[in-house]
Parts: structure tokens; C-alpha cells; sequence
């Protein structure tokens, strides 16, 4: 996508009634962050809050470190610097794997999905961490698996119903078209069932219908479910239709942050959006 396309702000055609439920305590406090690849500053000292059952938008230019912030969040990068505060506690080392089980999921800017498998089996994938039975158990379906693999199917139905994806639930991921494949990745992150869902611009590519349908599901996820929303996204008009506060990055520093209506009216975002020469 252009630079110019992603700098839209231009409003959507419909806006959403974002009366929600109140947010929480901070759940999620990134202080002082910093992150570099070799010579490259991806991160530089960037602080900013989450609170329970906000959804809390990442906006900036390309290559600002919207991604690199997540993957912080998620465990995948390790910052040199910084502090991360989940429930109150400084995070550790956390990779991945420890971070999905504490209770973080997320999509991927690039769809993440097993092409050749079905929308129900990799549903299914999302529920990994919360399986308990081995492996053999499972091969053998014996017993207590194959009752924990009935509970799991029937939480994957339950995702698939409220996404509203039931006709295509036995077709290859392959074969879908690339929204509704943006959909069935939000549904195996959903199957996790996360307290915190890191959504890297899920509306990337859509046209304007798939792309208020997006915006219904993640309202109706946050409202009906009570996750927490960390949301990348270039659509500027969706950003302040449904966000609660925004984070605004521009190489790898941090120069908004606020609602839609503090963010919108700061002099270095708007500089920084209209390609204002740095100093
Ligand atoms: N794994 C990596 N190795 C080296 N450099 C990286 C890596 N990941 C990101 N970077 C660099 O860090 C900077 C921030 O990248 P990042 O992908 O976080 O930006 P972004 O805001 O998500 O951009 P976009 O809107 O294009 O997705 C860029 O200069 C990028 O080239
Ligand atoms: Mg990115």
C-alpha cells in the first residue's frame, strides 16, 4: 500500500455507536521501552498505559515501530530497555509461548493461517495452549482426551458462530477470499480466549464493507467478551471511529498520545501525517 493511502483521514461511510462498557485499572504498562536491529532504532524510550477493556489504537507512518511495539508486547523482541508491567507485575523475560499463556494473542500484519487445513481446524490451532491432554492421548483419542476435544470443538463453534463464518467452516483457508481469511485469523486468536488481543491492521486491504464488518466484530468482541484491544491501524477515520486512546509513533518515538479528539488536534501528528520535513 502507498504512503498516501495510508495516511488517509478521511472519515468511514458509517460510524459506529461506541457506548461501552467503562474501561478498567491499567492492565498493561510499557515504561521506557527501547528496541534496536544492529544500527537501527526500532524503539526509543517509548511509555504508554492500557487499561482493561480499552481498545487502545498504535497509529504512525510506515516503518514508525507499530509492529515492533507489539512484538514487544507478545514477547517475540526483547527490549534493551524498559519495563513491562502486566497485572501489575514486571514481566521477565517473557517469550512467546509464556506470553500467550498469560493470557495475550494476536493477529499478524501478514495473514498467519495453515492454507490447506479448514476455517474449524485452524480455529482449533488457537486452542492449543489450553489443552491439556498429551499428545499420545489425543493420537489415541482415548478417554479424558476425547472429552477435552469435544469441550474445544464446541468453543471453536461457538467463535465461528458469533463471526458468523458457519458456510465456510469446512473450506480450506486457501480458498477464501483475503477478508474473510482476516476474519478466521481474528477467530483462532479468539479461540485462546485472551485477555488482551494484539490486532495488527486487521482491516488492511478490505474494501470499505469488509472493513465495517471488522470494526463490528472487534466492538462486539470488546463489548460482549470484555478483551482488552491493542489495535495497529492506518484507516484513520476507523481508528477514531472506535478506539478510546491512541498512541501515535513516528520513527520509533512517541509524539501523541490521547483520545481521537486530543490526538487529532496535536500539531506534530498532523506534522507528521502531512510529511512535515524533521529537523
Ligand atoms: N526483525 C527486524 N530486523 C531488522 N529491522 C527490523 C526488524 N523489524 C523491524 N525492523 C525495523 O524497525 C523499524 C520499525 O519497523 P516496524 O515493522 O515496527 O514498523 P511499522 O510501524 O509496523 O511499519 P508498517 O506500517 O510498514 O507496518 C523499521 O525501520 C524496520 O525496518
Ligand atoms: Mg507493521
Amino acid at each position: 500500500m502507498t504512503e498516501a493511502a495510508h495516511m488517509q483521514m478521511n472519515e468511514p461511510e458509517a460510524h459506529f455507536n461506541t457506548t461501552r462498557r467503562p474501561t478498567g485499572p491499567v492492565i498493561l504498562d510499557l515504561k521506557n521501552i527501547s528496541l534496536s536491529f544492529g544500527g537501527v532504532r526500532a524503539l526509543t524510550d517509548i511509555s504508554f498505559d492500557v487499561r482493561q477493556h480499552e481498545i487502545r489504537a498504535i497509529i504512525g507512518p510506515n516503518g514508525a515501530g507499530k509492529s515492533s511495539m507489539l512484538n514487544v508486547i507478545n514477547g517475540v523482541y526483547r527490549p534493551q530497555q524498559g519495563q513491562i508491567v502486566y497485572r501489575g507485575e514486571v514481566r521477565k523475560n517473557m517469550d512467546c509461548h509464556a506470553a500467550a499463556k498469560s493470557g495475550i494473542a494476536r493477529t499478524f500484519q501478514n495473514i498467519a493461517l495453515l492454507k490447506g487445513m479448514s476455517v474449524l481446524d485452524n480455529i482449533m490451532t488457537g486452542r492449543n495452549l489450553k489443552m491439556k491432554s498429551s499428545f499420545l492421548m489425543q493420537a489415541l483419542y482415548w478417554g479424558p482426551a476425547r472429552r477435552e476435544e469435544i469441550a474445544h470443538r464446541v468453543k471453536a463453534e461457538e467463535i465461528i458462530d458469533f463471526l458468523e463464518i458457519q458456510a465456510i467452516r469446512k473450506t480450506p483457508v486457501g480458498r477464501l477470499p483475503y477478508g474473510l481469511q482476516k476474519r478466521v485469523e481474528l477467530g483462532r486468536a479468539l479461540a485462546a480466549e485472551p485477555d488482551i488481543l494484539l490486532l495488527d491492521e486487521p482491516m488492511a486491504g478490505m474494501n470499505v464493507e469488509e472493513k465495517q464488518d471488522m470494526c463490528r466484530f472487534i466492538l462486539d468482541v470488546n463489548d460482549q467478551f470484555g478483551t482488552t484491544i491493542v489495535l495497529i491501524e492506518h484507516d484513520m477515520g476507523v481508528v477514531m471511529d472506535i478506539s478510546d486512546r491512541v498512541v501515535v509513533l513516528d520513527y520509533g518515538k512517541k509524539i501523541g498520545d490521547g483520545t481521537p479528539d486530543e490526538v487529532r488536534a496535536n500539531q506534530d501528528v498532523i506534522n507528521a501525517y502531512l510529511g512535515v520535513a524533521h529537523p
